[in-house]
């Protein structure tokens, strides 16, 4: 298994690079089922979850190129013929998201079998708003086996009010009404920049969609879609992921091809802390004011601070001066970096959704371990400050959702190497 090791104390100084968002590339590359036209999406980043998701819509019998050299980050998928609308516990058990294709296959062959997601290490996460949707809509669902089935003829509309907001339930059901029988409401939405991404998809292959990115959405069900091309927004994650790396390092850091206005809640925390931002159209410029300041995050749904960035935020309030207060909200277990943190000489303790970060931590080097994806991304950075050589094993967490984050990272003057690679001398 892959290492990261990581040497500390670099400023991190120059242009980094945001790539597209995993989190809307996924629901977005789901979508392509409605429609046997070809869908082509830009911007789409080379991490191992797309990888993931072209096996899927590969097992199911569509065509999926993932593009290379100049087209890179272009990905043509045609689903003319879905042979086999089943997506198998050998894909789903390696990435939760399979299961936004349920709606879309029922949606549009009538059927669907997809294997139930089991456990994560943030949390239960369980399906039961998207099977309680796509009931709502006239689906007939069954589970066996570890396997659910959804059968309908065809999906009619309905009015759905979410028990709780679901970004990826939002999503599923936004596809599945897409092309029911008639109109559809749906109230308590999931307003996260990665619906309004995919809601925009749809609209451009044939869909009546309104109001996403608010809490209302109305949906007006067609009988056909068709092909589109669309682009991928920037992942607000790994620029904000980024910005962290800046203040934390006490770097002079552009983060290129974001979109700030996605970044809100991340940006005005990190002003809360002293971090000096430059806000431009595309980018941000992050260059740290001094001493870091503490201050209290708890993660909320978009547009409040997002819970994937609480465990990067985290490592950058132990070197606040102070002592801060993290509450997660969404997650019922998203504390694992907390332990790896404390050995790398952290000061934080938890009590149930609450982390309290004695700040002003001289941080060491150490051997560290990756649990999720956040998490992992929140010991680069502690390693990126910390003194000394830190050896961060089970780097395929970052793989799945970080794009060539040491190469990125390297560019930008970090220490960072895959084990294995030559390690260029301070
Ligand atoms: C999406 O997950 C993201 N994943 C997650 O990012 C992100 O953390 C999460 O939204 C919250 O922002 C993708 O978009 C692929 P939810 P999702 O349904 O949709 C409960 C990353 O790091 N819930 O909004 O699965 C659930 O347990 C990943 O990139 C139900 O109870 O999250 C949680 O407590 C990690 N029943 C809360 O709602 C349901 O049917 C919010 O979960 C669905 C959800």
């Amino acid at each position: 298994m892959d290492k990261f090791v990581i040497r500390g104390g670099n400023p991190l100084l120059g242009t980094i690079k945001v790539s597209g968002a995993k989190n809307s590339a996924l629901p977005c590359m789901a979508a392509a089922i409605l429609t046997e036209e070809e869908v082509i999406l830009e911007n789409i980043p080379q991490v191992q979850d797309i990888e993931t998701e072209r096996k899927l819509l590969t097992s199911m019998g569509a065509e999926v190129e993932l593009g290379y050299g100049r087209a890179q980050h272009r990905t043509s998928i045609r689903c003319a013929l879905l042979s086999d609308p089943v997506a198998k516990y050998e894909i789903v058990k390696t990435m939760r998201a399979s299961s936004l294709v349920l709606g879309p296959l029922v949606a549009r062959t009538g059927m669907a079998r997809v294997a139930m997601p089991g456990g994560c290490a943030i949390g239960g996460r369980p399906i039961d708003l998207h099977i309680k949707g796509l009931e709502a809509m006239g689906a007939k669902i069954t589970q066996e086996h570890g396997y659910l089935e959804a059968r309908a003829d065809r999906l009619k509309g309905a009015h759905i009010v979410f028990d709780k907001i679901t970004v990826t339930g939002t999503e599923d059901l936004l596809m599945a009404a897409a092309l029911a029988d008639g109109e559809s409401l749906f109230e308590n939405c999931a307003r996260e920049p990665e619906v309004t991404d995919l809601a925009a998809l749809l609209n451009a292959m044939g869909a009546q969609i309104e109001g996403a990115g608010t809490s209302t959405i109305r949906i007006k069900g067609v009988a056909k879609l068709h092909g589109a091309r669309h682009r991928i927004n920037p992942d607000r994650i790994e620029a904000g992921t980024f910005l962290i790396a800046g203040a934390i390092t006490g770097g002079d850091l552009n983060v290129d091809c974001c979109n700030p206005e996605h970044l809100g809640a991340v940006i005005s925390k990190l002003e809360e802390c002293g971090v000096k931002l430059e806000i431009g159209a595309d980018n941000i410029r992050v260059h740290s004011g001094g001493n870091l300041k503490a201050a209290d995050v708890t993660t909320e749904e978009y547009p409040g601070f997002p819970t994937d960035m609480q465990a990067q935020f985290m490592a950058l309030l132990t070197q606040a001066e102070g002592t801060s207060v993290v509450t997660e909200n969404i997650f019922e277990n998203r504390f694992m970096h907390v332990s790896e943190l404390n050995r790398m000489g952290a000061n934080i303790s938890v009590s149930g959704r609450t982390a309290t970060i004695r700040g002003g931590a001289k941080l060491q080097s150490a051997a560290v371990m990756c649990s999720d994806l956040r998490a992992s991304a929140a010991l680069v950075l502690a390693a990126l400050v910390a003194d000394g050589e830190s050896i961060l094993d089970r780097v395929y967490h970052m793989d799945r959702g970080y794009e060539r984050l040491e190469e990125k990272l390297r560019g930008v003057g970090a220490q960072i190497r895959r084990m294995g690679e030559v390690f260029g001398k301070k």
